[in-house]
């Protein structure tokens, strides 16, 4: 598939990992790219100017203080022309300036000054990539939306093997590939207002412990994620997960059900859909202990009550979205699911048999089957990005019907 005339601003920073550059621009070039490359000072070290200029048929600039490259394609031209902002290699150092918003040279500036999405290629010494700065760095980064593809695992150029090798050129050019076509499919969700639920929730028994469940978040975020690539507003009210928020979505997070409630409601006015994905515990404790409780007797009861049910509050709203709930079932998956359909006043149930290895809580995949008063589909078993997508599509074209 050619991709004729996107703008790739392609960074190059200081790592043995450069020389593949050459390749790399060249491989994107046969896929219709305009490639513009910018060079970091220890960039030059390992591959020089020439050689990029030659490949990419532009002069190569590395630094913002020259008048010369400036008065051609200054640095928020270069900002501005990008479509996207490929840097591969991606350096420890580089890593850390962007992640510490520094401005220090040509391509940290372009980095800052652009709307373009940022994707890095990570390459370093393995121990270097597993330093907890740099991991700190790379969470930090990829929570602002900024996308990494790599690195690999292997023999490295210093002699040491592990995590820290760069993609090679073809496989950054695939997903590059891959990465434009996502965003140029359709967009059956463009401009709705799509809010939803993901994780667990914890119910607090005393200031350290809490009940909760196996919810991870996956689900949730991938059905986000999706959806904000689909063209919704999307706004995630998100349990306590340990995953990166996705691109242009806007988070909030909270702890209970009675947090999660609240902040559902506060959320809801506007909303066109609305997604209970959350695993929200159906029970809390009635009191919560001030202090640690102690272990004084073998036995030990704790009363519990009912927590309110968001998804039945949002569906019985007289100004309602297009609300969709989930079940997860260990048995009779079809029976209960449609029973919760109708008791909870829903449009569309997405149900997982959760007693299945491989599928449900905290795995990567799922099994969705959907149902709806006259009707059901099943989406087969895939990840959860595939199953999100499957289930966003559902919903558009039902909501388009209504
Ligand atoms: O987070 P992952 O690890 O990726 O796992 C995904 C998942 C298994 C959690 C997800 O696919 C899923 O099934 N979510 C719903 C889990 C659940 O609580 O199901 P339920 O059958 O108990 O609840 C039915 C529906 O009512 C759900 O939409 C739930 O969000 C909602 N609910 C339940 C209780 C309550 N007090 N308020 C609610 O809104």
């Amino acid at each position: 598939m050619s991709q004729t005339n996107r703008n790739i601003l392609l960074g190059i920073s200081g790592g043995i990992a450069a020389y593949k550059a050459p390749i790399l621009v060249r491989r994107l070039r046969e896929q219709g790219a305009n490639v513009r490359v910018v060079l970091t000072k220890g960039a030059k070290a390992f591959v020089t100017p020439m050689s990029l200029q030659a490949v990419s048929g532009h002069p190569v600039v590395d630094d913002i203080l020259d008048p010369a490259t400036e008065s051609a394609m200054g640095h928020i031209d270069l900002a501005r022309w990008a479509d996207e902002v490929i840097i591969a290699p991606a350096s420890a150092n580089l890593v850390a300036r962007l992640a510490a918003g520094m401005a220090d040279d040509l391509l940290t500036t372009a980095c800052l000054a652009t709307t373009a999405p940022v994707i890095l290629a990570p390459a370093m010494n393995q121990q270097m990539y597993l330093h907890p700065a740099t991991q700190a760095n790379l969470a930090t980064l990829e929570r602002r939306g900024v996308t990494l593809w790599g690195p690999d695992s292997g023999d490295q150029a210093c002699g040491e093997v592990g995590p820290g090798r760069m993609w090679e050129p073809d496989a950054i050019v695939a997903a590059w590939l891959e990465w434009v076509a996502e965003r140029s499919a359709p967009q059956p969700l463009a401009g709705q207002r799509l809010l939803l639920t993901a994780g667990p929730t914890r119910e607090a028994l005393d200031p350290v412990r809490f009940l909760s469940n196996h919810s991870s978040g996956k689900m949730g975020f991938a059905l986000a994620a999706e959806a904000a690539r689909m063209g919704a507003e999307v706004t995630l009210v998100a349990g306590p997960v340990a995953l990166p928020t996705p691109a242009g979505v806007t988070r909030i997070d909270v702890e209970s059900a009675q947090q999660m409630l609240d902040a559902v409601m506060a959320a809801l006015p506007g909303q066109e859909i609305f997604i209970g994905c959350a695993a929200v515990a159906d029970y809390r404790p009635v009191a919560v202990a001030d202090n640690k409780i102690k272990k004084a007797n073998a036995r030990m009861t704790v009363e519990l009550e009912r927590n309110p049910d968001i998804l039945a509050t949002v569906a019985s709203q007289p100004q309602r979205p297009f609300t969709v709930g989930f079940a997860a079932e260990t048995d009779n998956v079809e029976q209960y699911a449609r029973d919760k359909l109708t008791r909870k006043g829903l449009d569309l149930i997405a149900a997982n048999d959760v007693s299945q290895p491989g599928q449900g809580f905290n795995a990567n995949d799922n099994a969705l089957t959907l149902y709806w008063a006259d009707g059901h589909k099943s989406l087969g078993h895939s990840d959860k990005r595939q199953q999100a997508r499957l289930l966003l599509e559902t919903i558009a074209d039902h909501k388009a019907c209504q």
